[in-house]
């Protein structure tokens, strides 16, 4: 019987107790389904400061680098906001998505029917809704460089200083999530939209173009629409069902993605999956997490609901693990659950 490796990164506020619960689907996995887990567990984020002084230590990059698939909590809490940048919880997160090349960010937003009365539109707007953005995640100006803040004396600004971070994409790294977003619109209903600035960004029309390229030559079964990301943003809660995929950059997906998910009735419902390319194993190193964060509010409370860490899991089951059906069950009984409580279902 395969193993599956699998290290978990329960990092801060609510990651650890959301990961208790996951915990007892993967026992419930062996016990119930015949599954088998080879678990480690590590730090990251602000625990791992507290102990290392660094977000994320070399030794559990290390591991990251040849497990299966890591499933990682929360980073972050107002206990490490004034901390310098560059030892930030949130650098830890950022780099283990950046050294293992984990470019395709996956994040479903599906309403869930007990939810969609607590969506901020309204039920027949959002009911039934099932969208899946694919978000660049390793490039764009969340790395380019030149970075960062210096002196600056331009005329107006005499004994300033300026901030600089830079926008940057290479076709390489378009066509690669383009074709991530095209697989996946395959196996659903067949269409994606591209999202970026082209009308004021030389990336933005790279982008469209590059994105066109791979559609014409690859995916032309596909049908490709292309929209600016504001009218994007418009468009998302407007009317939210005229999307399937929807492909963006790192920054404007981390926007999108956050009004998508807000759509559904709940930021603490949905997980996400980032996915990069494939091991020896033929799988696609990958990493599984929560879209909500660190939650410092209620965090030790035992309020905090773990479906969406358990529902990462269970994304993890269909890409790193191949066990498609098991994730499919899973997912059937978090829907039954309600917003507020979830016991797992035996
Ligand atoms: C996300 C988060 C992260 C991001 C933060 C925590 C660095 O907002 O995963 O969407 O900006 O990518
Ligand atoms: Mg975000």
């Amino acid at each position: 019987m395969t193993t599956y490796s699998l290290l978990i990164l329960p990092g801060d506020g609510i990651g650890p107790e959301v990961m208790t619960e996951v915990r007892k689907v993967i026992g419930w996995f062996e016990a119930n389904k015949g599954l088998k887990f080879d678990v480690s567990e590590d730090l990251v984020g602000g625990a791992a400061y507290d102990v290392h002084g660094i977000p994320l230590s070399d030794a559990t990059m290390q591991k990251a680098q040849e497990v299966d698939a890591v499933l990682l909590g929360a980073v972050g809490g107002p206990k490490y906001d004034n901390l310098d940048f560059s030892v930030k919880p949130e650098r830890g997160l950022l780099r283990l998505r950046k050294e293992m090349d984990l470019f395709a960010n996956l994040r479903p937003a599906q309403c869930f029917d007990a939810l969609a009365d607590f969506s901020s539109l309204k039920r027949d707007v959002v009911a039934g809704l099932d969208i899946l953005i694919v978000r660049e995640l390793t490039s764009g100006v969340y790395f380019g460089q030149p970075r960062g803040i210096s002196e600056d004396n331009t005329p107006g600004n005499e004994g300033g200083r300026v901030g600089v971070n830079t926008q940057r994409y290479t076709s390489g790294e378009i066509r690669r999530v383009a074709r991530a977003a095209f697989e996946l619109a395959r196996k659903r209903n067949n269409r994606v939209c591209s999202m970026e600035k082209a009308n004021v960004m030389e990336s933005g029309i790279l982008w469209r173009e590059e994105v066109q390229w791979v559609h014409d030559n690859e995916y032309a079964d596909v049908e490709l629409t292309h929209m600016y990301a504001d009218n994007g943003a418009m468009q998302l809660v407007r009317n939210p069902r005229q999307f399937d995929v929807i492909v963006t950059d790192n920054l404007f997906g981390d926007i999108l993605s956050d009004a998508a998910a807000m759509l559904t009735g709940s930021l603490g419902m949905l997980p996400s999956a980032s996915l990069g390319a494939p091991m020896a194993n033929g799988r696609p190193k990958a990493m599984y997490e929560p879209v909500h964060g660190s939650a410092p509010d209620i965090a030790g409370q035992g309020k905090a609901n773990p479906i969406a860490c358990i529902l990462s899991f269970a994304m993890a089951l269909r890409y790193s693990y191949n066990e498609g059906d098991n994730a499919a069950l899973w997912k059937a009984r978090s829907r039954k659950c309600s917003p507020t409580a979830c016991a797992p279902a035996t």
